[in-house]
């Protein structure tokens, strides 16, 4: 069905308000608006792929995006106003704020956007803990996506708070198990007490027969890939070397990463150089995923170890060992060894009938996520006994962290303290010895020792705030409530350290995830529409300074009500949630100016906040892929002094070393107000082919104890996702909803001019991709997948769309990593391509939805007072503005910037010009998503720009 009423009123609109517009782009818009949206697809294999029809991309992007609408890749970023200033059009007449082009376009990609969201929820949540057939079919007439309940995520009769949490009963989580986080992550949904805790299996977004391509246990796996896969087929090594290494420039003396000897100056790694993301946020991301996800138990996987590669390579598509020579001349190591992937199960799945069809129940093997999926900030606190053995309270105050003034920093009136290093009665590893004390102290860098030291100067912030309000109003009402006595009021005297302690984590970690969400994304994905999109996450689009935008969605609720299977549970529910934000759903009850009725006595208020989507959360393997983001590191870190002219570099320090042990001393040496500044202003590396850190390519691993020593990181990230069963890269898409590639030629951005150095270098890359990943004889009896059905509705075959036996790439072999590494056509100011983008659709908005301390338990009875309102404004002291200057929309000073400024006050000045804090310090930011690399007004100076 379709919706017109409403389209009469756009229509009208269009034609008053779209001055600046060719007449056959309103024609068009009328058309358009005249037929309505489209359906959300009933049926996976045919789903929306991100691409609209050429009447509906003239509308929001005029002739150009009509024209770009050629290849794989979505149509929104051609779209008016998603670019820089370029993309917008000159005067808007009346009307224009509403229907004028910018607006078109704007809406047109945010619409598109939640449509992409829409149907991920819908067709892409696998869970693998045995719920899955749940999901299916349904469970005592309840629709799988509605089922919010699973006695999979009960508490086993072995679990400490088994009998707490009801015993063999219906289990619900009472009192002290949901007045905070827990160390574990029980708990944070009362009625699934197991749901995201420590040790659950990992989930998949693809369906289960589609992972592990390589056991070619179905026949479309067989035919897709021609049993040319396995697990070191084609090479890692070979892959690394050829497609990933960062190209030597003619004055480069990086000696694989080690740079010169005392760090000097003249050291050179050269690196493709991000122009609007800071070494800040490749750290940033690194202490994120920490948090979020890991196979690792303690640093370590399985006991045995295995080769990885430098063995074979692919000669006119036939596999053939490498020569001694051809392995010197690459430089990859055929002795490097490293230790097998844990393995949870790995038995024949259970398989259960799903209408007449045989279905997989969970995929071929699974893995366990050792850290809680919360966004809990466990890799500062902790997820399980040991690990909180590693996190020291302060003696003198145990609702503290402890930290200690070494005395350099002492001498250095630096006196807000550091970590303290992890000592002989610590677990540890023998490898992080000499580290600061951190819960997740694995890969410890210098970047690392940043944040973690930040947020718990930060954390210790919140005690003090807190205890001078308990000081100065013992009686007061603190906010907070005991689940157990609900209606009485706990003053602030009444607060003992063990319960601040929680508090202050709660409240560090929401400040986390806000800054995750408002900035380092919006920075990562620098446009208009993605920095409306993660507002809109966050606060809501009512907030957002767009009010077609908030007219538009409210269009698409209507329309997608009126879809023959629409689910209230959960198509509509994730666009309504458009409207307020995900932030604090639910933690209100009741209509605005009316009496607030949410009780913790209720746990429907409690939890209710809440939308699984009928799936339990926990990440999907495919999330940890699209993380592997090791190119944003240089190798050589460029260290400046706060104190004595930042605009020079005094020191190229290897990244290697000031990793582990080493990045205590460095933090120590140099100091936090240093490392800020020379994290901050230096650039990140560009995610794509060849640009890995030298360094990683051969990191020193003794405790594996191979003849080498060494592992290659970037082929033992093609090796860990086929270890997983991460699909390749063309089924990937398929699978994710997003259009496949028909040969490595796709990868070329065709919007750049022939002959172009651009170009002519993506043309050289797509050769070394085809020499690395062969070709094939084509065979069009050979359906190969059921994700997706060509336009004609006909099956997806091995010739792609080419005559039968012809010859053609073997795009479907393609490591996942590294396709998405080589698209090179992305939408403006994407620092990740759009096949990340929408894994991150999906489990970015997810895993705020799911956790009830993010929703309906975001309130003064959990956070205290002081906690709601500290998140809410960014701190202690109110909303504080920006004074001026070009920050956007309502110029807020941004989260992390705030936290910066408490937690190093001797940043101020360097700070002050900064928006986002991940965007490089001294860059102009210029007008509207520029992405000019230019000095700010006072960085003239810096070296960076020479
Ligand atoms: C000093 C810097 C770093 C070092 C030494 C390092 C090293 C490593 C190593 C050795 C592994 C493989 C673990 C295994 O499977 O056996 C790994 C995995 C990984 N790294 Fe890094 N890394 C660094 C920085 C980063 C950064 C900046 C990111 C950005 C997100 C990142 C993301 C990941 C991810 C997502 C994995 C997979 C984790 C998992 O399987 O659970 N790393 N890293």
């Amino acid at each position: 069905m379709r919706s017109r009423a409403g389209w009469l009123v756009l229509a009208a609109g269009l034609i008053v308000g779209g001055c600046g517009n060719a007449p056959g782009d309103l024609e068009a818009c009328v058309r358009t608006a005249w037929g309505g949206l489209r359906p959300v697809a009933e049926d996976r294999a045919r789903r929306f792929l991100g691409q609209v029809d050429e009447e509906r991309a003239r509308c929001r992007g005029g002739a150009r995006a009509a024209e770009a609408r050629r290849g794989p890749w979505v149509d929104w970023p051609a779209y008016w106003a998603t670019g820089d200033a370029g993309s917008r059009t000159p005067g808007a007449s009346w009307g224009g704020r509403f229907f004028g082009p910018d607006q078109r376009g704007l809406d047109g990609a945010l619409i598109d956007l939640e449509y992409q969201r829409v149907e991920l929820i819908r067709f892409n949540l696998f869970d693998n803990s045995g719920t899955y057939p749940q999901y299916a079919r349904g469970r005592d007439g309840v629709p799988g996506r509605a089922i919010r309940v699973w006695p999979e995520m009960r508490l086993p009769p072995t679990h400490p708070a088994f009998v707490a949490v009801g015993g063999a009963g219906v289990q619900r989580c009472p009192g002290e198990l949901i007045r905070s986080r827990t160390l574990t992550g029980i708990c944070n949904d009362i009625r699934n007490p197991l749901m995201g805790a420590t040790g659950m299996p990992f989930a998949r977004n693809v369906e289960f027969e589609a992972t592990f391509p390589e056991l070619g246990a179905t026949a479309l796996a067989r035919n897709r890939h021609g049993g040319r896969l396995g697990l070191l087929k084609p090479d890692p090594q070979v892959i690394s070397r050829r497609l990933l290494t960062r190209a030597s420039a003619p004055d480069d003396t990086c000696h694989e990463g080690r740079g010169l000897p005392g760090s000097s100056v003249a050291a050179r790694c050269a690196y493709k150089a991000a122009s609007t993301l800071n070494v800040l946020a490749a750290f940033w991301i690194q202490f994120m995923t920490h948090d979020w996800f890991s196979h690792l138990d303690e640093g370590r996987n399985a006991p045995t170890t295995m080769a990885m590669g430098c063995l074979s390579e692919r000669v006119d598509g036939v596999e053939r060992p490498l020569t001694a020579a051809a392995a010197a001349r690459l430089g990859c190591r055929a002795g490097d060894r490293i230790d097998v992937a844990t393995v949870a199960e790995s038995a024949d799945p259970p398989r259960f009938d799903d209408g007449g069809r045989a279905r997989l129940a969970r995929a071929f093997r699974s893995t366990r996520n050792t850290v809680t999926a919360w966004w809990d900030a466990s890799q500062l606190y902790g997820h399980d006994a040991t690990s909180r053995r590693r996190v020291p309270r302060d003696p003198a105050d145990p609702a503290k962290l402890r930290l200690l003034v070494p005395d350099q920093r002492a001498a250095a009136g630096d006196t807000l303290g550091y970590l303290p290093v992890l000592g002989p009665g610590d677990p540890i590893n023998p490898q992080w010895a000499g580290q600061e004390a951190a819960a997740f102290p694995d890969n410890w860098s210098v970047g690392l020792s940043f944040f973690h030291t930040v947020f718990a100067r930060e954390h210790n912030l919140f005690v003090d705030a807190f205890r001078r309000l308990a000081a100065a109003t013992p009686d007061g009402d603190s906010g907070l409530r005991h689940p157990d006595r609900p209606g009485q009021v706990v003053r602030y005297r009444d607060v003992d350290p063990d319960t601040l302690f929680e508090v202050a984590r709660l409240v560090v970690a929401a400040e986390i995830a806000k800054a995750h969400t408002i900035e380092w994304t919006p920075q990562l994905l620098y446009d208009e529409p993605l920095s409306l999109a993660l507002r809109a996450n966050w606060f809501g689009l009512l907030d957002a300074d767009a009010d077609l935008v908030r007219l538009a969605l409210s269009t698409v609720v209507r329309t997608l009500g009126r879809s023959r299977d629409g689910d209230p549970a959960t198509t509509w529910y994730s666009v309504f949630a458009s409207g307020p934000g995900i932030f604090g759903l639910g933690n209100r009850i009741g209509a605005a100016g009316a009496r607030d009725a949410w009780s913790l006595a209720n746990p429907d208020h409690v939890n209710g906040g809440t939308n699984h989507f009928g799936s339990p959360f926990n990440f999907p393997e495919e999330f940890v892929t699209v993380y592997r983001l090791h190119p944003m590191l240089p190798d050589l870190l460029e260290l400046r002094a706060l104190e004595r002219d930042p605009n020079m570099v005094r020191l190229k320090l290897p990244v290697a070393d000031v990793a582990r042990g080493r990045a205590t001393d460095a933090m120590r040496t140099h100091g936090l107000a240093s490392w800020a500044v020379s994290l901050g202003r230096q650039r990140a590396g560009r995610l794509t082919l060849q640009n890995h850190p030298r360094f990683l390519q051969a990191l020193d691993v003794p405790r594996i104890g191979g003849p080498t020593g060494k592992i290659d990181v970037a082929a033992l990230d093609l090796i860990r996702d086929r270890e997983r069963g991460v699909p390749r890269f063309n089924e990937f898409r398929r699978q994710y909803g997003l259009r496949q590639l028909t040969s490595f030629d796709d990868l070329v951005d065709l919007r750049l001019p022939a002959g172009s150095a651009e170009r002519l270098e993506q043309e050289r890359l797509v050769g070394v991709l085809r020499d690395v990943y062969g070709r094939h004889r084509c065979d069009a009896s050979k359906p190969i997948t059921e994700a997706q059905l060509n336009d004609d509705g006909t099956p997806v075959n091995d010739c792609l769309g080419r005559p039968d036996g012809s010859q053609v790439d073997n795009v479907e072999d393609l490591d996942t990593v590294v396709g998405w590494l080589a698209e090179f056509r992305r939408p403006h100011g994407f620092a990740i391509s759009e096949t990340q983008l929408q894994v991150f659709i999906l489990n970015a908005s997810r895993r705020l939805f799911s956790d009830r301390f993010f929703t309906s338990s975001f309130r003064p009875e959990f956070y205290s007072h002081l906690g709601v309102r500290w998140v809410t404004d960014n701190g202690p002291d109110g909303k504080v503005m920006e004074r001026g200057g070009p920050a956007r929309p309502g110029g807020e000073v941004s989260p992390l910037k705030r936290v910066l400024l408490r937690t190093i006050p001797a940043l101020a000045p360097e700070l002050g010009p900064v928006v986002n804090v991940f965007d490089p310090w001294a860059r102009d930011r210029g007008a509207y998503y520029a992405l000019d690399w230019k000095p700010r007004p006072g960085a003239e100076a810096d070296e960076a720009f020479r």
